[in-house]
């Protein structure tokens, strides 16, 4: 028996360098763009304009994931959600081309991070997941036709994110 796999899908982590500085930047920058409600959590989503503030505050990150790619990164659009207790998001891909990220701007080692499906079916029950164990100042970077979701949050601690879409 010769077994090959020949497709993969690539998680990517960075840590955030100096992320409480960061954190508090960026914020401020949110603050312009206050997130209205969907029915299941808070976002800006509709109307956010950060993505220039992003790039320059997360210049070093965004530069490791440009060197990774070795191709210049391309932001397409940021925005932030919140999930307040009960909150959570159904779910959803981003597309079928490029890259989505998501920066853990406020999380409490109980917050719900995202949950990812494998994109082909599991032989036994279809129900492949992956949860990345993440902390504050995290970003993880997945192609954007995968599937993710996020777990209703249990605890009344808000948790943020910042999910940004982007090629080269
Ligand atoms: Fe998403």
């Amino acid at each position: 028996m010769d077994i090959t796999s020949p497709f993969k899908i690539d998680f990517i982590k960075i840590k955030t360098n100096g992320f409480f500085l960061k954190r508090k930047l960026i914020k401020k920058e949110l603050k312009k763009f206050p997130e209205k409600r969907f029915p299941n959590f808070s976002s800006n989503r509709e109307k956010c304009n950060i993505d220039s503030a992003f790039v320059k505050i997360f210049e070093d990150e965004f530069l490791k994931i440009s060197k990774h790619f070795n191709s210049m990164m391309n932001l397409h659009r940021s925005w932030s959600a919140t999930y307040s207790k009960g909150d959570y998001h159904v779910p959803h891909n981003h597309g079928a081309k490029g890259y989505c990220g998501i920066l853990y701007l406020d999380m409490h080692e109980k917050s719900p991070v995202t949950v990812y499906m494998q994109p082909w079916n599991n032989h036994e029950d279809h129900s492949i997941l992956y949860e990345p164990k993440v902390e504050e100042g995290d970003i993880i970077i997945v192609p954007q036709f995968v599937t993710h979701f996020t777990r209703p949050n249990l605890m009344s601690f808000k948790k943020r994110v910042i999910s940004f879409d982007f090629n080269f």
